[in-house]
């Protein structure tokens, strides 16, 4: 006897029209997909809003949807949730994770703390909940040096987790910071002579980067900023080509506001494709359509831990 063919699983099939049918489930679910810039292109372009971790904030504490689903990592995630206890938070893939957010284990984060208790501690939004919940005020790559600056010059301040936007800030704020040191694995694989190499070939092009990026490439940049700065930047200089040292998923929203320019990825150290970030490309078109068809994976944390965080991202909110 044959053995039966079972039909194909309907939860997870996939239809052929993606667009529509996520369209579609966005109006059951009254949803809203909020996309950061590190997204591939076909997410970006079905999103609601496309922003960088600031604006993305922003959008979650101010959102009507019953729904958020997050396509970025799972520290954005989470944010949405610290600001949303009583929404459903999907992220497409829970293994969304981030190198800058892990390299800050809040055991160890906890010890260092104590060793410098009269510090105040200002965190970047790219850590887990638990780091938020030790920390007295959130900061992004937008607006880390506009909220050290508010800080009374006497209060000496802990930055955690980035050394890399830790030594930018001490740079354009002179204060000095105690920097825990983490650093992003996308940022940090830039390879300087190869960044010069190719301005030597493009001597028009200016090279514009992440704070995240090594002190070696921000010192050839014409412009460092957070990841809408660096859109806007683009958008507003004169010149007709760029070299962009931060991943590489920005350049669609480059391209289609200045189509007559050229974005020039920055080159990683290897000839490896490292300049994309690993784990924002973990979620695909397909895989946030079976999160809002399943309504899962959702984020979920404990409860003490999210009041604790939302203090210092409400901090963060007030003073940007
Ligand atoms: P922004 O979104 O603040 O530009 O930061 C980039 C980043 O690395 C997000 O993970
Ligand atoms: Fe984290 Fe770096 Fe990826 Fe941003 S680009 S999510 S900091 S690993």
């Amino acid at each position: 006897m044959f053995a039966t063919v079972q039909p194909l699983n309907t939860i997870n099939s996939i239809p052929n029209d993606l667009f529509a049918a996520i369209n579609e489930l966005k109006k059951d679910l009254n949803a809203v997909i909020l996309a950061h810039y590190y997204q591939d292109s076909d997410i970006q372009d079905i999103a609601d809003y496309i922003g960088d971790s600031l604006g993305l904030s922003q959008k979650a504490a101010n959102t009507n949807a019953d729904v958020i689903v997050f396509a970025g990592v799972h520290f954005m995630a989470e944010t949405a949730k610290i600001l949303n206890p009583d929404k459903l938070v999907l992220l497409p893939d829970l293994n969304a994770g981030c190198s800058l957010a892990d390299s800050c284990p809040p055991k160890e984060f906890r010890a260092f703390k104590a060793a410098h208790p009269d510090h105040i501690v200002v965190s970047y939004i790219n850590c887990s909940a638990e780091i938020k919940a030790m920390s007295d005020i959130i900061c992004t790559s937008s607006n880390a040096v506009k909220i050290v600056n508010q800080i009374p010059k006497d209060q000496p301040i802990i930055l955690a987790p980035d050394r890399n936007l830790g030594r930018y800030v001490t740079e354009q704020t002179g204060r000095d910071l105690v920097l825990w040191q983490g650093s992003c694995i996308v940022h940090e694989t830039f390879s300087e002579k190869k960044i010069i190499q190719l301005q030597v070939q493009h001597p028009e092009a200016e090279i514009i980067a992440h704070p995240e990026c090594e002190p070696a490439v921000l010192h050839h940049a014409k412009y460092i900023g957070s990841t809408t700065a660096l859109l806007k930047y683009s958008q507003q200089s004169n010149s007709p080509v760029f070299i962009v040292a931060t991943e590489p998923g920005i350049i669609h929203q480059m391209e289609k506001a200045a189509p007559d320019k050229k974005f020039i990825p920055a080159p990683a150290m290897n000839n490896c494709a490292c300049n994309e970030c690993p784990y924002m490309r973990l979620n695909t078109l397909e895989k946030l359509y079976l999160a809002m068809k399943n309504k899962t994976p959702e984020i979920t944390l404990p409860e003490d831990i999210r009041t604790a965080a939302l203090k210092p991202i409400q901090r963060m909110l007030e003073m940007s």
